[in-house]
């Protein structure tokens, strides 16, 4: 279906039998609230479960969504994507898949899950974005130049300047007890060259980025426009760049359900601990859901079946 409404003016959110259908989904998804927060970031632990949105963003920068779609969170791993986007930019492939390996680890988010050249298995997992993150400016940029190298780039997928929620940042840095743990095997087994330290740091800094699913979606919209943000009309990377974080986030953006949201949900997404995930339909939109209450992957539960809903009633799986 083409979801483009010529009235419709781009960049903001318009009323449209589009939005009216996504109002209705969030309103039958809204009669219940399986799941729990996650609980080993205490900022994330209190947000409030009840909220639930869903937003829409076309390649021609039209925006559709229901709920809480101005509700700001932090970005957690949907941030991983986008900054692999961005090392592949600076050093080109070839490079990049050097570092960080491109198969799914088939366990969860916050194991070690090296291949067998001692490399992370993929970006998309904590160990693989830890050293994706440590890949920008590696050898040229202090710790604070390559936080403000991801803002910057983050923001360009968004068309608007983001923030960090300082209060979740901290609140996970004084938990991180795990990341620090994968990020000193990183180091040893020489995955990464910069400090341990400062690249959970970074990488937390990074996790706590805030946005709306309003943003998300148009920072899917992005990917779905081959690198090219639908309301600024800037070339943030290239389409090369874009198949391939594309690809890995079709195969590894889901964790240890990857396998399953391909088979029912049918095109690529991530997700974050904080309740969002960013969905990418190429060539056509970018989609975004926010709900923060997950399941045993660390996926919202409502945002999966609202993907699941949505695909299979719109008819947007790939097959
Ligand atoms: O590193 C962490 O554990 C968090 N900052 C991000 C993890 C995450 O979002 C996993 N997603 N479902």
């Amino acid at each position: 279906p083409k979801l483009t409404d010529p009235n419709a003016h781009q960049g903001v959110q318009i009323k449209s039998p589009i939005s009216d259908y996504l109002a209705t989904v969030v309103s039958q998804n809204s009669k219940d609230n399986p799941g729990a927060n996650a609980a080993y970031i205490p900022e994330l632990a209190a947000v409030n479960s009840d909220q639930i949105g869903a937003c829409v963003t076309t390649v021609d920068g039209y925006v559709y969504g229901a709920g809480d779609i101005d509700v700001e969170f932090s970005i957690q791993s949907v941030s991983k994507p986008f900054v692999y986007a961005l090392a592949i930019e600076e050093h080109g492939l070839a490079w990049v898949l050097d570092r960080v390996d491109v198969e799914p680890s088939g366990e969860a988010f916050n194991e070690l899950s090296l291949d067998g050249k001692q490399l992370p298995k993929n970006p998309m997992i904590n160990a693989g974005a830890m050293t994706t993150h440590s890949l920008i400016g590696e050898g040229t940029m202090t710790v604070e130049q390559r936080f403000e190298h991801i803002r910057k780039g983050l923001s360009k997928f968004a068309g608007r300047d983001l923030g960090v929620d300082e209060g979740s940042y901290s609140s996970e840095l004084a938990t991180a007890y795990r990341n620090f743990s994968i990020a000193y095997m990183l180091k040893n087994y020489g995955a990464i060259k910069v400090e341990p330290a400062d690249v959970v740091k970074g990488y937390t800094r990074q996790c706590a980025i805030q946005l709306t699913a309003s943003d998300l979606s148009s920072m899917g919209a992005t990917l779905a426009n081959g690198g090219k943000q639908p309301v600024t009309g800037e070339q943030v990377v290239s389409p090369e760049t874009v198949r391939q974080v594309l690809s890995v986030m079709t195969t590894c953006g889901m964790y240890n359900e990857a396998g399953h949201w391909v088979c029912e949900v049918g095109f690529p997404a991530k997700s974050g601990v904080s309740g969002c995930v960013v969905g990418v339909l190429p060539g056509n939109i970018g989609m975004a859901t926010f709900s923060p209450r997950l399941d045993e992957a660390g996926n919202s539960v409502r945002g999966t079946r609202m993907y699941k809903q949505i695909a299979k009633e719109m008819v947007l799986h790939m097959m």
